[in-house]
């Protein structure tokens, strides 16, 4: 059975992403960590604990990580996933016992106490995982994959050419692609193509269950968020980034040579993806291509699931 632990900042696509992932029969989650990112890491460590809760599986250990990038400061901007991260979708507090662990050393931890290797998927900025590769470079043997949600081969989102996970912390992307962990990067090229069509939204409508009307409150916001900033429809990234996690191929993805911009004003974030480089050179499995109908459709019955 594959080995998960997932990092995020939840973040509306953040909770798709972690329900998509906790339907899955055939992986086992060893435990989720909350950086900062979307939310300060306090709001994404309790939406985190609150989301575990929520699908039943409070059995999985949550731990607060990072409360600041790397380098530089953070400032919060509600402005795509609300005040509390979930479009207000109020979830019942949870009542799991609390991890005084912090989820660098925790990630340190799972890792080496796996039997096998262990997939490592990032949906935030990767201010954890660069602290615990920094922590312990040895975590690198552990890990069969890297997957993270992140950057572009195109143009960005928050800036011209940066994507919000990126930018939030280049430093610690950086950390990441030097590193030598075998990466696969999941950005805007590819999840721009991954939206919540009006047929879905209808379909999770439809749904009886406490997890689907959560989701339903969660894309009404979010789905009015890129109305208003004219930014077409609601884009599903960080569940694209899950489910080729966790259903590798989902992803049609090509050997690269990725750097990361984080000295220039203008361009800090932006990841300069080389697909001409020699496949010895390549540090990133870059996302190319995804089957968009199967993203959606996956994430769908998962939410249906519970
Ligand atoms: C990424 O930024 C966040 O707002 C989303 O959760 C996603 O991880 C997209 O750029
Ligand atoms: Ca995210």
């Amino acid at each position: 059975m594959r080995q998960v632990i997932l990092d995020c900042d939840p973040g509306i696509d953040d909770a798709l992403a972690i329900f998509t992932l906790l339907a899955e029969p055939d992986v086992a989650v060893l435990g989720m960590c909350a950086t900062v990112g979307n939310v300060p890491v306090d709001i994404g460590y309790r939406n985190l604990r609150n989301l575990a809760a929520f699908t039943g599986r409070s059995d999985v250990p949550v731990f607060r990580g990072a409360e600041l990038p790397l380098v530089r400061g953070y400032a919060f901007d509600p402005l795509v996933h609300g005040e509390d991260g979930l479009g207000g979708a109020e979830l019942p507090e949870s009542s799991a016992p609390v991890q005084t662990e912090n989820a660098v050393i925790a990630t340190c931890r799972m890792l080496h106490e796996a039997p096998g290797n262990v997939t490592w998927i990032a949906t935030g900025p990767l201010t954890n995982v660069a602290l615990a590769l920094r922590l312990d470079p040895s975590i690198r043997e552990k890990v069969d994959r890297l997957v993270v949600m992140g950057g572009s081969t195109l143009r960005g989102n928050i800036t011209p050419v940066a994507e919000f996970n990126v930018w939030a912390d280049a430093e610690a992307w950086r950390v990441a692609v030097e590193s030598g962990v075998p990466l696969t990067m999941v950005g805007l090229n590819v999840t721009h193509q991954v939206a919540c069509s009006k047929e879905d939204y209808a379909e999770i409508r439809r749904m009886p269950g406490k997890v689907a009307q959560a989701a339903d409150r969660m894309l009404a916001y979010y789905e009015e968020v890129y109305r208003r900033q004219g930014w077409g429809e609601a884009k599903l990234h960080d569940v694209v980034a899950v489910l080729e996690a966790i259903q590798p191929g989902i992803c049609g993805t090509v050997p690269c040579s990725v750097a990361v911009e984080t000295a220039s004003a203008l361009t800090y974030g932006q990841t300069v993806v080389d697909d001409r480089a020699k496949i010895e050179d390549a540090n990133c499995d870059v996302a190319m291509a995804v089957d968009a109908g199967a993203v959606r459709r996956s994430m769908l019955s998962a939410i249906a699931s519970f």
